[in-house]
This record gives C-alpha cells, sequence and structure tokens, in this order.
C-alpha cells in the first residue's frame, strides 16, 4: 500500500489517464477525490470505485476558474479532512495549423492546461506547506517537451508546465513539497482517438515500443512520484512515451 491513507486529488479525473490514476491510487490505498468538468463520467466513476470498495469522491469542477477551484478545495477539506497529492492532469486540446488557428482556440488551450495548473495548484498549496508535506504531479507531453504539427497552442501550454514544475520546486523543497512533471507520449485516450487515423499510424511508427501508451502506464508513473519511493525525486521530467525520441 504505497499510498496508505494518503488524499489525493485528481483533476481530470473522470476520464482517460485520469480515471486510469485514480483507480491505481486507490489500489494502493488512497483516499481519492476525481476532480472534473464532466459530471455524468465523474459520477459514474465515483460509483465504480466505491463499488470495489474504494474510498472515492466526485466533485465538479472548472480547473480555468478560480471559484470553482476554492470550491473543490475546501469541500475536499471538508469531505477527508486534508489534502496530500495534487495530481494536475485536466488537460484538452484544440488542433489547428499555425495560419488557421483561431485566437479564442490559442486562449482556451492555454487557460485549461496552463492557468488550471496554476489556479489548482496555489489553491492547494497552502495545506500541503502547513503539513509539511506534499506531492504535485504535473501533466506535460511529449508535445512540450518535442513541438508538434497542429499544436501551436497545446505544445505551448505544456512546455509552459515545464517552467512552472521546475521553479515550484525551487520554492517548495524547502516545505517538504515534491514537485514533478510527467511527459505523456501518445496514449489511447479520447484525446488520441480525435486526430486523423494516418497520423496516429505515423506516430506509432516513430514510436521505439511501437505502440501507444495505456492509461496505466501514465497512472503508474504517477503513482511512483506520488509516493514516498520518489521522496528523492524532485524538479524532473519523467518521459512515459515509449521512446519516441531519445
Ligand atoms: N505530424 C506530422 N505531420 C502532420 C501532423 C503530425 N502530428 N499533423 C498533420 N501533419 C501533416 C499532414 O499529414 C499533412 O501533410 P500533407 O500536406 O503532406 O498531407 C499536413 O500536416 C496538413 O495536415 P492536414 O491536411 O490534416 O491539415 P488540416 O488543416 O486539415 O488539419 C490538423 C490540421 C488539425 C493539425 C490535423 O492534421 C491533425 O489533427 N493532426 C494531428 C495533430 C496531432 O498530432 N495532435 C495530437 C493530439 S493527441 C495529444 O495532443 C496528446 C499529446 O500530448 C501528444
Ligand atoms: P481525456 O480527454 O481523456 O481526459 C481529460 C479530462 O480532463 C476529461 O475528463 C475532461 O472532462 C477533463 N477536463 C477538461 N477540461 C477541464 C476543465 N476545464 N476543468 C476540469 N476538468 C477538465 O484526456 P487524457 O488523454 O486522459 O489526458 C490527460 C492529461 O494527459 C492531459 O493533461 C493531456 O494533455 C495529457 N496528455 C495526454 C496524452 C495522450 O496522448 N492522451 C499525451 C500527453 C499528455
Amino acid at each position: 500500500m504505497r499510498l496508505q491513507d494518503k488524499v489525493a486529488i485528481i483533476t481530470g479525473g473522470a476520464n482517460g489517464i485520469g480515471s486510469a490514476a485514480a483507480l491505481r491510487f486507490a489500489e494502493e490505498g488512497a483516499k481519492v477525490v476525481l476532480a472534473d468538468f464532466d459530471a455524468n463520467a465523474g459520477a459514474e466513476k465515483e460509483n465504480a470505485l466505491k463499488e470495489l470498495g474504494y474510498d472515492a469522491k466526485f466533485i465538479q469542477v472548472d480547473v480555468t476558474n478560480r471559484e470553482s477551484v476554492d470550491s473543490l478545495v475546501s469541500q475536499t477539506i471538508e469531505h477527508f479532512g486534508e489534502i496530500h497529492i495534487l495530481v494536475n492532469n485536466a488537460g484538452i486540446t484544440k488542433d489547428a495549423m499555425l495560419t488557421k488557428m483561431a485566437v479564442e482556440d490559442f486562449s482556451r488551450v492555454l487557460d485549461v492546461n496552463l492557468t488550471g495548473v496554476f489556479h489548482c495548484t496555489q489553491a492547494v498549496v497552502p495545506h500541503l506547506i502547513e503539513q509539511g508535506y506534499g506531492k504535485i504531479i504535473n501533466t506535460s507531453s511529449v508535445s512540450g517537451v518535442y513541438g508538434n504539427v497542429g499544436q501551436t497552442n497545446y505544445a505551448a501550454s505544456k512546455a509552459a508546465v515545464i517552467g512552472m514544475t521546475k521553479t515550484w520546486a525551487k520554492e517548495l523543497g524547502r516545505k517538504g513539497i515534491n514537485v514533478n512533471a510527467v511527459s505523456p507520449g501518445f496514449t489511447a485516450t479520447a484525446m488520441v482517438a480525435k486526430m486523423p487515423e494516418k497520423i496516429i499510424e505515423q506516430m506509432k511508427a516513430g514510436v521505439a515500443l511501437q505502440r501507444l501508451g495505456e492509461p496505466q502506464d501514465i497512472a503508474n508513473a504517477y503513482l511512483f512520484l506520488a509516493s514516498d519511493e520518489a521522496s528523492y525525486v524532485h524538479g524532473t521530467v519523467l518521459q512515459v512515451d515509449g521512446g519516441i525520441m531519445m
């Protein structure tokens, strides 16, 4: 039980990688908050975890809205009494070539993937500082590390997440808080299912392991960074991408 009695907020926890992480964390003894915009999937995943005997709660949140994020934090404290782990996993794409990208789509992706991470972390961190313990895990992407055709907005947001991760590692290390990021490669979720099939095949061909990642592959990396096994891992970007670039 690597997360026994730890309370973890996982944003974007209702679907895809976040949902896999919620299950993995619960299996290791954590009490899990599924923090997501998607109320139907959130309620469904909360019930599924409870049926397995785990302690889980869905709380609806829009990570772009500070009041909503503050309410997520106060509801978590009310329900579970404390917070130990924050996984900033919620994210969106709005892909287009640079010449065709709408300004609103540029801004919206930055709002969710970057400002959302800022809001959630700033709202949670005072509780972590108070207890002198915490784990913050941010979600970057291969697109943020290497760039990707059609992803000006997304790549910018995910590169910026790396900058925030390293800054927070420098600010919060002395407070007993580990801050790290995971950089997933192309992973089999709804986000990748939206891509043109031809480009998915091209991507797979460029991956040394010759397959997409599974949500569990990324969930296992979150789990490692959330556990005390990673207590001296700090300010790092853990690439979990099947060897897409080396
Ligand atoms: N890598 C390499 N080439 C790409 C590419 C990519 N990711 N995306 C598009 N291209 C190429 C196309 O093959 C095409 O080449 P040709 O002109 O030689 O045929 C050219 O770019 C233009 O593409 P489209 O004809 O499709 O242009 P469009 O304007 O209709 O659509 C697009 C552009 C919306 C970017 C569309 O191509 C697309 O959705 N591409 C996929 C973008 C992508 O990789 N998104 C990742 C989503 S998953 C994710 O984001 C998770 C993560 O963190 C990795
Ligand atoms: P997904 O689309 O399956 O799940 C994303 C979740 O975020 C959804 O449940 C959605 O409702 C939630 N969400 C979106 N906007 C929100 C908001 N404003 N407030 C609260 N919740 C919101 O996507 P997936 O693939 O599980 O992605 C999870 C994370 O991993 C994202 O940050 C994504 O950018 C990142 N990632 C994904 C990769 C992939 O190939 N699937 C690769 C690299 C990174």
